[in-house]
């Protein structure tokens, strides 16, 4: 679906991926609508956008997708507003390393709600719409970390894992219908993923060395190409693309092996 004049959706806009989503569209879009908890980021990035392109229209939804009343509000708002949503990108998401045995309950709550249960409900809410124009795409934002299981980061990855594989599912239910699913799985991107992600106790070198990371800007270039393009998942860089392309042909038991260097005992 060509993203010229499309009424986007985009959870996670206060940093970011999400952030530079908003800021690539900004050129392209019709309405972008910009959800994530912090109001006051959001205000400052409307005010950006519309500086540069002041006939775009920007509306901000400050919500907690870890709360069902909130997602559903935000879907009764985003559901009954016209023209339709046309573009959703499902990217709000976060991380918790460190052992699953030691792990903050609560935290992981969030991690399930957020990466999970509020993307499955908005692309279920904002669905039907686009099913009856015949027109729409939905980009999830998963992460390389779906195609294996990562010790200290069990329950990020697993979730991941279910982004991806609902994806997949869902692009081939919904083929010939006019609406579009992609996936974007990135390596590492320097945003403030990995500073929310890491707990109290953990210093900055646990994270070790950031060797493959790619651009944040190049990462969305791609994911918007690979969403007008239609294809199914998108893997931003020459060294993640390869190695991901290694991981996804590796028996199980060779990738157990493999992260049996990198899981420290509970
Ligand atoms: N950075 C990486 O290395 C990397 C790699 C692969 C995949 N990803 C995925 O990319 C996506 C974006 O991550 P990022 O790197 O841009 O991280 P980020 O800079 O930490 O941004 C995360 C965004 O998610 C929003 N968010 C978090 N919890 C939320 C909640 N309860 N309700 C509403 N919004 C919430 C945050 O907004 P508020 O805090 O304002 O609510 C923020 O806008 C995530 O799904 C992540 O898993 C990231």
């Amino acid at each position: 679906m060509r993203t010229d004049g499309c009424n986007a959706l985009i959870t996670g806009a206060s940093a970011g991926i999400g952030r530079e989503f908003a800021r690539q569209l900004g050129g392209r879009a019709a309405t972008l609508m910009l959800v994530a908890r912090r109001q006051a980021r959001l205000e400052e990035l409307r005010a950006e956008l519309m500086e540069r392109q002041p006939q775009l229209r920007v509306e901000i939804r400050p919500t907690d997708l870890s709360q069902h009343e909130a997602v559903d509000e935000l879907l009764a708002w985003a559901t009954a507003r016209t023209p339709p949503i046309d573009l959703l990108i499902n990217n709000a998401g976060l991380g918790d390393l460190g052992a699953f045995a030691t792990a903050d309950p609560e935290r992981v709550d969030q991690m399930m709600l957020v990466n999970m249960v509020a993307l499955t409900r908005l692309t279920r809410g904002l669905l039907p719409a686009m099913i009856a124009q015949k027109r729409g795409a939905i980009l999830n934002v998963s992460s390389s970390a779906s195609f294996l299981p990562i010790p200290n980061f069990a329950v990020y990855a697993a979730t991941k894992a279910y982004v991806t594989s609902f994806s997949e599912a869902l692009r081939s239910e919904l083929r010939g219908t006019g609406v579009a699913v992609s996936v974007l799985c990135p390596g590492p991107v320097r945003t403030e993923f990995t500073a929310v992600a890491r707990r109290k106790s953990q210093d900055e070198a646990a994270l070790g060395p950031d060797l493959v990371s790619v651009p944040v800007e190049k990462v969305v270039a791609d994911a918007l190409h690979g969403t007008e393009r239609n294809q199914p998942i998108v893997i931003p860089g020459f060294v993640m693309k390869f190695g991901m392309f290694i991981v996804r042909l590796t028996p199980l038991a060779v990738l157990r092996l493999g992260s049996r260097l990198f899981a420290k005992p509970a």
